[in-house]
């Protein structure tokens, strides 16, 4: 499989997807030298973390040819004040070229786009790979899923790993935590938590990746990284697994057109199928305000 991008996301994913063991992974960024570094690096890690070293740096996409995935992880990350969306011009130019080059040597991938804005990303790449939507989708939800579910076990002081939680929507300050489905062990998070509390959560969980950038000075990497490797192995390994991804919608949520972060079966065919969550009034609302701000920025993009 392929990633392309070898910054903090990308080296992240590629590492975590390698200790795997179960795939070669090629390393693909414009810096020379970059990719060629990091592989080395984690193939020299390899013996020590106990997987078979097969990962390759290139600044081209020859060595990529054949591949059964490419992670799009390349492009400007958000600094400073700089909200996702203002990044959409830059990186639709990346992305876009991309896409038109990872896409000739792997005809019969699945692309998985990580880049921001996230939303408007998928969108270019189908628009320029010209793929059906099961091959052609994006990562967001499993991480804002993943913040939400880390901020709800420190509250209730149980293991992350049983906190079930589902975050929808566009991957921005309107993305919508799905309180409803929210169980700690099986019990409603209602049940557990204060209103207010939750209410606090939820508003985190929508300004997580600014809480990140404030502290850092630029966007983050570990959980991007992991939520992106954790599709990786949902597809490669024919996992069948429900997770958040950001999926072309026809018509399911009521939404038509767009790409809006639902529930999904992922698998070797890629989406194999978008399931359909039972929202309350409340959140179909907020589905639909989420739709309208993933809109204005698609309305961004050159090709649109
Ligand atoms: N082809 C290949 N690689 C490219 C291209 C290109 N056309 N343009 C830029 N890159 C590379 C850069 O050289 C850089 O190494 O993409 C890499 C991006 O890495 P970082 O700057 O470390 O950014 P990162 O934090 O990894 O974020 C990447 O993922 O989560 C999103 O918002 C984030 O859009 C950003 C992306």
């Amino acid at each position: 499989m392929t990633v392309v991008g070898a910054g903090n996301v990308g080296a992240t994913a590629a590492q975590e997807i390698a200790r795997r063991d179960y795939a070669n992974v090629v390393l693909v960024d414009i810096k020379e030298n970059l990719p060629q570094g990091k592989a080395l690096d984690m193939n020299q890690a390899a013996p020590v973390l106990g997987y078979e070293p097969a990962v390759v740096g290139s600044n081209g996409y020859e060595e990529t040819e054949g591949s059964d995935i490419v992670v799009v992880t390349a492009g400007v990350p958000r600094t400073g004040d700089m909200s996702r969306d203002d990044l959409v011009t830059t990186n639709e130019r990346i992305v876009s070229s991309v896409v038109q080059e990872a896409v000739q040597g792997s005809p019969d991938a699945i692309l998985v786009i990580v880049s921001n804005p996230l939303d408007a990303m998928c969108h270019v790449a189908k628009d320029v790979s010209g793929w059906p939507r099961e091959r052609v989708f994006g990562m967001a939800g499993i991480l804002d899923t993943a913040r939400f579910r880390a901020f709800i076990a420190w509250e209730t002081g149980a293991s992350a790993k049983d906190v079930s939680a589902m975050v929808l929507g566009g991957h921005g300050d309107q993305m919508v935590p799905v309180v409803s489905a929210t169980t700690v062990g099986g019990v409603p998070v209602r049940e557990l938590v204060s209103d207010d509390r939750i209410e606090a959560m939820v508003e985190r969980t929508r300004k997580g990746g600014g809480e990140i950038v404030k502290l850092l000075g630029t966007s983050a990497w570990y959980a991007p990284g992991a939520a992106a490797a954790q599709m990786v192995d949902a597809i490669m390994l024919d996992q069948k697994r429900v997770l958040p991804c950001t999926a072309y919608l026809d018509g399911e949520y009521g939404i038509d057109g767009l790409y809006m972060g639902v529930p999904v079966k992922l698998g070797a065919a890629g989406i194999e199928e978008i399931v359909e969550l039972e929202l309350s009034e409340a959140e179909q609302e907020a589905m639909r305000a989420s739709a309208e701000a993933v809109r204005d920025v698609v309305s961004v993009l050159s090709g649109s």
